[in-house]
């Protein structure tokens, strides 16, 4: 079954054909990066505007690059929340209008069930390619961590015979920043450019992440949830009315009149105390991400590790997560750093296991900017 998939939930206008949900044909992401750095985040309304330019053109070249047309195309999945809702939107009408123009079936697939499939995909690729890589076991935790979310799930699977059927439980979440949009901020506080996740893991190798000690983030109550508000405005006390503060702002002056500039450069721009300022804001993320999910995974009593979203592209993250794993008896999956990010591999992906379990879009699907996945834990 040739599913195209079409995403467009945040600043990635995206279209990928993915064949039986385990062979990626194509998939195509027009990124808006250049469109939001120098506001150093996204800008919703540029957003929507860009997803527009660029859909049309996205859906055609993935269509080429798998040597298809949309006759061939068995369905269609198109993310259908969380997001910008502007900018869901325009992948959403898009999808259903041809859907609804070529006679074919459309499942809306939420997008961080997107991001669980990007793992489940890329190991499926990888086996069906040769390599010795272990399949993913279930039950499994996932860590969902991007510039929007920063989420914990249980996902079982079921498979009496039929298509697998995916069930997912939300055992916690950000209560106020996603860890993504914590990179963001920092790096737009210091000036380092956007997005501040790439830019801050590069940086933070040059820097001694015992200098600042940012301690641990406290919780009540649930303690699998995440907070990062509190460790950006750490980070800005930290910054604020010091020699910090001036260098960032001389570092902003330099980037308007550079251009764009090389991460040597960036770095060659920055004092020992900023590198030594964001390890130790980069160890105090990745330590709270590691803690909450391996507790996680010790609380639902599972061997198994997913991460996916932007977040994932972590080397501290992969690194720690690597390192520890083995003496808990944990496996820990990580999709590759194309499919780590927004994708619509990953949604064509999930789309297809809908489809056959026999999901089919009403003609009323819309978008949601707010889009619970899964019941939440008792
Ligand atoms: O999944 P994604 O492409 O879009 C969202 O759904 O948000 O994730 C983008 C986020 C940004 O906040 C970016 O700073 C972060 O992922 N990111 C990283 C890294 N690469 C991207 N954060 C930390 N370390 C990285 N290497
Ligand atoms: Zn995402």
């Amino acid at each position: 079954m040739l599913v195209l998939g079409i995403e467009s939930s945040c600043d990635e206008t995206a279209a990928a054909v993915v064949a039986n949900g385990e062979h990626i044909l194509s998939s195509v992401v027009a990124s808006q990066v250049l469109t939001h750095e120098k506001y150093g985040g996204v800008v919703p309304e540029l957003a929507s505007r860009e997803h527009l330019r660029k859909i049309r053109p996205v859906v055609d070249e993935a269509l080429a690059r798998a040597s298809v047309d949309l006759t061939a195309i068995d369905a269609l999945a198109v993310t259908e929340g969380p997001g910008l809702i502007g900018s869901l939107l325009v992948g959403l009408v898009y999808g259903k209008a041809l859907a609804f123009s070529l006679g074919k079936p459309l499942v809306g697939v939420n997008h961080l069930e997107g991001h669980v499939h990007a793992v489940l995909l890329e190991n499926k690729m990888a086996r069906l390619a040769g390599s010795p890589v272990e399949a993913v076991g279930f039950p499994a935790v996932t860590l969902v961590v991007s510039g929007g979310h920063t989420s914990l799930f249980l996902v079982k699977t079921r498979s009496e015979n039929g298509p697998a059927l995916f069930s997912y439980q939300r055992l916690g979440q950000t209560r106020d920043d996603a860890a993504g949009e914590a990179f963001d901020k920092v790096a737009k506080l210091l000036a380092l450019g956007y997005p501040g996740g790439p830019v801050i893991d590069r940086l933070a190798r040059f820097g001694n992440p015992e200098t600042v000690n940012f301690g641990r983030i406290k919780m009540k109550g649930n303690l699998l949830d995440f907070s990062f508000s509190g460790l950006k405005t750490a980070v800005l006390y930290r910054v604020r009315s010091t020699p910090l503060a001036t260098e960032a702002e001389e570092r902003r002056a330099w980037r308007t009149t550079a251009g764009r500039v090389t991460p040597q450069e960036i770095r060659e721009h920055c004092s020992p105390a900023t590198l030594d300022l964001v390890a130790g804001f980069q160890n105090a993320v990745i330590t709270d991400l590691i803690e909450r999910t391996l507790a996680a995974a010790e609380t639902a009593r599972v061997k198994t590790i997913l991460v996916s979203g932007g977040v994932a592209c972590n080397s501290l993250l992969r690194e720690r997560f690597a390192d520890v794993a083995p003496a808990r008896g944990l496996r820990v999956f990580f999709p590759s750093l194309h499919l780590s990010t927004d994708n619509a591999a990953m949604i064509a992906a999930a789309g297809y296991y809908k489809l056959l379990a026999g999901a089919r879009a009403e003609t009323s699907l819309t978008a949601h900017a707010s889009f619970p996945l899964g019941g939440e834990r008792q």
